[in-house]
C-alpha cells in the first residue's frame, strides 16, 4: 500500500539553500525532494552529492558515477534509494523508506558539487548545501472512542495519536440541525506514553444545555492536516429528557469514522 500522505511545503527559497518541510506517516516511504539548477544534462561522472541528517550521519553518498554505501550510517542502511535516471538533469532527490517516529523532526541536508567535464579539476558548481528538509512524522489514526452518559449529561472522548492531537467538541441543535454549538465546560488532558511516544488524550464535555440532536468529537492531526470525527446521536436530546410526547427510543451510537 503506497498511500503516502506527503506534504511538501515551501518555507523559504534563498540563493543558497532550499528549505522545505515534508510531512509523512510512520511505516511509509517518502521522497526527500532536491533539485540542482544545472543549465543542461550533466554527466554522472561529474556529479558528487550526499545527504546527511542534523547529526551528520550520512543517508546517501554518490561520487562521480558511483554510490558509496560504505559512508552510509547504520540508521539508514537499506532505507535510502536515489534516482540515477533523474540525476542527469540535476534531480538529487532520494526516497527514505520505513519511516519511524525516530525520524520525526530530523533535518536532512543535501550537499552537491558538479565538476567541469573538461577534466581540469575545476567546478561548474562548487560544493555547497542545496536543500534542507525537516521531516514531520505522524501516526495514522486509530479509532476515537466516544461515550455519552445522558443521565449525568456528560460526554467523554478518548483517542491515542501522534503528534499531540487537537480535540474539539460540537453539539448539534435538535430543532435546527444545520446549527452547531461549542460544548461548554470542557476538560481535556493529554499524556504521552514514554514507550511508544503516542499521546493519550481524554476530554469530558458538559451536554446539559440543549436539546441537542447529536454530539460530535473531532480530532485534528496537525502533521497530516486531517480531522477525524465521531458522532453520538443523543437519545433524549440531552437536557430535555422529559419532554412530553417523546418516546424513549434506544438509538445505538452511530460511530462515523472519517478517514478521508
Ligand atoms: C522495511 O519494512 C519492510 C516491510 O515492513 C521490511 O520487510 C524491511 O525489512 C524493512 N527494511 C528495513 C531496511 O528496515
Ligand atoms: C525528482 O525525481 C523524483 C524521483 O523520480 C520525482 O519524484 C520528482 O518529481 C523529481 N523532481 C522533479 C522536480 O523533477
Ligand atoms: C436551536 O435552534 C433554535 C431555532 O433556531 C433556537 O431557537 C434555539 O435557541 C437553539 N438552541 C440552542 C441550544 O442554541
Ligand atoms: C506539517 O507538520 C507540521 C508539524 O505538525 C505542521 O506545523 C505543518 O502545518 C504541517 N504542514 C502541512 C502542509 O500540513
Ligand atoms: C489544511 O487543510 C485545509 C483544507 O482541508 C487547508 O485549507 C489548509 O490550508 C491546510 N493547512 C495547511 C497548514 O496546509
Ligand atoms: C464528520 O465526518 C463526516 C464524514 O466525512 C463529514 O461529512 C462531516 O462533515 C464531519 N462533521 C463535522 C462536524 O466536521
Amino acid at each position: 500500500m503506497f498511500s503516502v500522505l506527503v506534504a511538501y511545503f515551501l518555507l523559504l527559497v534563498s540563493d543558497a539553500t532550499v528549505v522545505l518541510d515534508v510531512n509523512t506517516t510512520v511505516g511509509e516511504s517518502t521522497v526527500l525532494p532536491c533539485n540542482l539548477a544545472v543549465p543542461a544534462t550533466i554527466g554522472l561522472r561529474n556529479l558528487r552529492f550526499s545527504w546527511q541528517d542534523e547529526r551528520k550521519y550520512v543517508l546517501y553518498s554518490f561520487n562521480r558515477g558511483r554510490e558509496r554505501p560504505e559512508y552510509v550510517n547504520g540508521l539508514y542502511r537499506g532505507r535510502v534509494t536515489a534516482f540515477p535516471r533523474d540525476m542527469i538533469v540535476g534531480n538529487i532527490s532520494v526516497t527514505l523508506q520505513n519511516i519511524t517516529l525516530e525520524d520525526n523532526q530530523k533535518v536532512f541536508q543535501a550537499y552537491a558539487a558538479v565538476l567541469d567535464s573538461g577534466g581540469t579539476g575545476g567546478y561548474i558548481l562548487p560544493l555547497r548545501e542545496i536543500c534542507q528538509i525537516t521531516l514531520h512524522v505522524a501516526v495514522a489514526y486509530e479509532r476515537i472512542n466516544l461515550a455519552v452518559n445522558e443521565d449525568t449529561r456528560t460526554a467523554v472522548c478518548t483517542h491515542r495519536g501522534f503528534p499531540k492531537p487537537l480535540l474539539t467538541w460540537r453539539l448539534q441543535n435538535l430543532s435546527d440541525p444545520q446549527h452547531f454549538l461549542d460544548a461548554r465546560d470542557v476538560h481535556t488532558t493529554a499524556v504521552q506514553d514514554p514507550q511508544d511516544h503516542l499521546y493519550s488524550i481524554r476530554s469530558t464535555a458538559d451536554i446539559s444545555g440543549g436539546p441537542y440532536r447529536s454530539i460530535i468529537c473531532l480530532i485534528h492531526n496537525p502533521t497530516l492536516n486531517v480531522t477525524l470525527n465521531t458522532t453520538h446521536i443523543l437519545n433524549k436530546g440531552g437536557a430535555e429528557r422529559s419532554l412530553p410526547g417523546r418516546t424513549a427510543v434506544l438509538i445505538l451510537a452511530a460511530v462515523v469514522l472519517n478517514l478521508s
